[in-house]
């Protein structure tokens, strides 16, 4: 049988550089889970909408969407920010996620992968190859080991082309969850952070284990949702965590999902906006089964405009601030 991961006597903290630093603590020896923080932070998701809407094809090009009946308290779209202001910054690093905060988004969505060690970063592909210098598998490396690689100067802003990105480490470090958690806690203002567990992984189940405890040790103002294309990687929050609301990310509308309908417990619906395009009454029907819609990723204003026509809940996007700027002005 395969050993879990867990840190090493004396390692993981990476050398001082690490965007985590004090990670090392924070993941080894915790005690077990009591949950109690995170079921008080189940309250967010809304349920009960009675809203449907009406398809009009008379223009002859597009169809022409209508609110036929909304619940009266319908909330503003929130805006979460996709691997933080990606656009402005490189994706899953410190600066990307404190511009995101300064943008005001209302929530930040990260992707969270188990180092060999036990640590969870934000890191998005299974290899380290697109978004460092480094190649090889997250789930093979050790702490210290991401924590020597450079992963922003791939993404020179335009106006810094000639200034080296080292020098910046909260462009360049890799990001742990644990850094990213206190970041949330001294926002200063309640900020949503939509978790994103990655699989199929060779730590499995144990990316939820350690997920659930480190946010049973990091209670934050916003509300914690964990997200996951693995209806099996929700389905052990939910033995773990019940109280968390969860959302179930679909790139594709299987049978078994028009309707509106989601896998058992799972409280919130993550279409990509593809789906959206192709099926916009989706919406309605995920609405009247009672779950909440979260669209990624949303970063065109067409598609800002649909999002805001169909009446979603929230739109994962890349460019917080634009498309902020953008519903601001859709009213
Ligand atoms: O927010 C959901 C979205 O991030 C899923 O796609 O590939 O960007 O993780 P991906
Ligand atoms: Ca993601």
């Amino acid at each position: 049988m395969r050993q879990g991961p867990g840190p090493k006597a004396g390692g993981g903290g990476g050398r001082g550089g690490a965007a985590g630093g004090g990670a090392a603590a924070g993941c080894s020896g915790l005690p077990a889970p009591s949950f109690s923080v995170l079921t008080a932070l189940s309250s967010g998701t809304r349920q009960g909408y009675a809203g449907s809407l009406s398809h009009d094809l008379s223009d002859g090009h597009k169809p022409a969407w209508h609110h036929v009946a909304v619940t009266a308290d319908r909330k503003p779209i929130r805006v979460i920010a996709h691997r933080g202001a990606s656009e402005d910054a490189p994706e899953h690093s410190l600066a990307a996620y404190r511009k995101a905060i300064e943008d005001g988004a209302d929530g930040l969505e990260c992707d969270v992968r188990l180092t060999a060690d036990g640590h969870l970063v934000c890191v998005h592909d299974r290899r380290v190859n697109r978004t460092s210098n480094g190649r090889g598998a997250v789930s093979a490396m050790e702490l210290a080991q991401l924590a020597e690689l450079d992963f922003g100067s791939w993404k020179a802003p335009a106006d810094r082309a000639e200034t080296p990105d080292s020098a910046d480490p909260e462009r360049t470090t890799v990001l742990t969850l644990e850094r990213l958690l206190r970041l949330v806690a001294d926002a200063g203002r309640p900020v949503d952070l939509a978790i994103e567990t990655k699989h199929p992984t060779r730590w499995a189940g144990q990316v939820e284990e350690r997920l659930v405890r480190l946010l049973d040790h990091h209670p934050l103002p916003g509300e914690v949702r964990i997200m996951s294309f693995s209806a099996r990687s929700l389905r052990r929050v939910h033995l773990a965590a019940p109280g968390v609301p969860t959302v179930f990310l679909m790139q594709f509308l299987l049978p078994r999902h028009r309707s509106g309908r989601l896998p058992p417990g799972n409280g919130i619906a993550g279409p990509g906006i593809r789906i959206l395009r192709r099926d916009p009454e989706y919406v309605a029907r995920a609405h009247r089964a009672g779950h909440e819609v979260h669209v990624w990723t949303v970063d065109d204003e067409p598609d800002v405009e649909l999002c805001a026509q169909l009446g979603v809940d929230a739109v994962i996007t890349n460019r917080p601030r634009t498309v902020r700027d953008q519903l601001a002005r859709l009213g």
